[in-house]
């Protein structure tokens, strides 16, 4: 949510940057802003719109500085608009900032500097921070001593990049719950929210720390806490190729990820699988540990919260401990059960979600264990946890997840056979359970091909009002990541439903030709799920099924075939159709599939 770079070296930091924010541009996109500074003085270029249009108005001016900082936003307080765009200045032009986060105590501190004749211009929470800057610098403090009074008045979430004319040689930046990374190059640094915008430029990162301040200049990097002590930092190698953001010869990010499933499923796989073991880097739970739990949350947002419901099950049925899976957003304002006998996993993608985050914390506190599930390493949410685990997915760099998704659920499923193992939880099961969980990569190579049998239905949907998503067991959760996946990249109005729940109400929806698609992946639970949906045909449903069954029925208007596995799994397979299908129906209607409105990648905001 709101991407912020930065750049100090020799080169010329205007295209360094611009370059940086389309990197980041999955994580807002409504306007962009850079500032610079050009003999002693900060040059500031700002813009409603996308890094394109920034792209086109700053190269107009022929900057030349060789240090800055910019930003791509996702509103949170103040419209979409030139003058809410960061970077935002003080009142004496001495401070340009950019900013992701929300300043909760925004209204006082207006109110106080108001007191003290600073003026505001945008309707932003952001411009407080350059005029508290200069408020402090004007009492005598230098640069870094009047940032680190100013962010101790903040109250809320920051990762802040600052600029001051007056020390033109340096940037200075810091955090407080968003994200915030620091890359290392031959006499350069290069600041930004996430590893992905300078994967090109370097791969070794620093990874700040809450309350960290660090002082930035070409040489030299300096880290101090709050109470501005020295502190020294390890700096991390992230091993991601540049490849890996690129699109590769896709139309879009959505589509290689799509592909990409084979590979980051296997990587996931190899790096705690083999035929006969569960390995995990990071986590070592004893017998002793495990036995005392009588109780695992799972607990995320939107499509990781969906991978949490899909290994529900396979929690409850292999360890025998009762499992909930919450919304990390309620999780927390619901007062949940915890202890130390509770057991927590946070799953997240980017590792940097605010609810999911917060949820961790809580949990915490209540001296339960907790357990992060990302994607990125050195993110806010493993640096949190008691033990991080992680996909290999690769940067996701569509804002709709999708391998991400496919990695949560098959990286779960086998941290449940290791919470099995070590319980010493005799299962013949387990043994089958791995061989196919060793076999997916090949498998959803096997359900890409039904990539033009979905694109050709694609056309008879994505003029469609509503769609609805309904399964049984397992397929459950499975329809609501594709119901998930349709609306927010087509825009069309989706909703899933537990099959037998639909005759409870929303089969009053059902009218002559709605659509409705069906997962049937449990050989135990085809003649049910069918009833379901023969209830709907008689409705006037226009009925889809995607299933891995033979159907003896014929009355459907289209049935999707998908290779079967041990029914724990089949979600990893189930959604592949149906992240196609979003996909196709989006590029039809002519979206942006990769940015669509409204969304970011990463919500950094509670
Ligand atoms: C949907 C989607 C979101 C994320 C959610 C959590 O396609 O991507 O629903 O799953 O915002 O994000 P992470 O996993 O980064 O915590």
């Amino acid at each position: 949510m709101c991407g912020i770079v930065g750049y100090v070296g020799s080169k010329k930091a205007q295209p360094i940057l611009i370059k940086g924010l389309f990197n980041l541009e999955y994580r807002g996109y409504d306007s962009a802003g850079l500032s610079t500074i050009e003999n002693d003085d900060i040059e500031i270029i700002k813009t409603k719109g996308r890094v394109n249009s920034l792209k086109e108005k700053s190269e107009n001016k022929n900057l030349n500085g060789t240090i800055g900082i910019a930003h791509t936003r996702w509103a949170t307080h103040g419209k979409p608009s030139d003058v809410n765009s960061h970077p935002h200045l003080d009142n004496s032009n001495t401070f340009s900032v950019v900013h992701n986060g929300i300043i909760e105590n925004y209204t006082e501190l207006k109110e106080m500097l108001n007191s003290k004749g600073y003026n505001f211009s945008s309707q932003t929470d952001t411009e407080v921070i350059p005029n508290l800057i200069h408020y402090y610098y004007s009492k005598g403090n230098d640069f870094i001593h009047a940032v680190s009074l100013a962010s101790k008045d903040l109250k809320g979430s920051y990762a802040l990049s600052i600029l001051c004319k007056n020390e033109p040689d340096k940037i200075i930046a810091t955090r407080k719950d968003s994200p915030l990374v620091i890359g290392e190059g031959q006499s350069e640094f290069f600041i930004s929210s996430d590893t992905p915008a300078y994967l090109n430029e370097t791969k070794n990162f620093y990874f700040l720390d809450d309350n960290d301040i660090a002082v930035i200049t070409k040489n030299n990097i300096d880290f101090y806490n709050n109470n501005l002590d020295k502190i020294s930092k390890n700096i991390k190698t992230i091993d991601w190729s540049q490849d890996s953001v690129q699109k590769n010869g896709y139309e879009d990010f959505m589509l290689k990820e799509i592909y990409e499933q084979p590979n980051s499923i296997r990587e996931t796989i190899s790096s705690t699988l083999t035929q006969d073991k569960v390995e995990i880097e990071g986590l070592k739970l004893s017998k002793e540990y495990l036995k005392t739990i009588n109780r695992i949350y799972i607990v995320a947002c939107g499509t990781a919260m969906h991978a949490g419901l899909a290994v529900k099950k396979l929690f409850e049925n292999l360890c025998k401990i009762q499992t909930e899976v919450d919304l990390a957003s309620e999780f927390r304002y619901r007062d949940p059960l915890i202890d130390e006998k509770t057991l927590c996993l946070y799953i997240s993608q980017s590792g940097e979600t605010a609810d999911t985050i917060a949820a961790l914390k809580l949990a915490k506190q209540k001296n339960s264990k907790t357990i992060a599930i990302s994607n990125v390493i050195g993110s806010s949410i493993t640096r949190e946890a008691d033990y991080s685990i992680y996909t290999h997915a690769g940067p996701e760099i569509a804002v709709a997840s999708t391998k991400a998704y496919t990695a949560q659920v098959t990286l779960l499923s086998i941290l449940a056979i290791y919470f099995a193992e070590v319980l010493e939880i005799e299962n013949p099961q387990i043994k089958s359970l791995k061989q196919d969980i060793l076999e997916l990569p090949s498998k959803v190579t096997e359900v890409l091909k039904v990539n033009d049998e979905v694109k050709e239905l694609s056309k008879e949907l994505y003029d469609k009002k509503d769609i609805f998503f309904i399964g049984r067991g397992i397929d459950y959760p499975a329809s609501l990541e594709g119901s998930l996946k349709l609306k927010e990249i087509s825009y069309i109005h989706s909703d899933a439903y537990a099959s037998g729940e639909l005759k409870h109400g929303p089969i009053a929806l059902i009218e002559n030709n709605t659509p409705l698609i069906s997962i049937i992946t449990d050989k135990k639970l085809v003649e049910k799920s069918i009833s379901n949906v023969q209830e709907v045909i008689t409705r006037g449903a226009t009925s889809i099924i995607i299933t891995n069954q033979k159907l003896v029925e014929n009355n459907f208007h289209k049935i999707i075939h998908i290779p079967e596995t041990n029914n724990y799994i089949s979600p990893v397979l189930s959604v592949i159709p149906l992240q196609l299908l979003a996909y196709h129906v989006s590029k039809l209607k002519g979206l942006d599939v990769d940015k669509p409105r409204n969304l970011a990648k990463s919500v950094t905001v509670e």
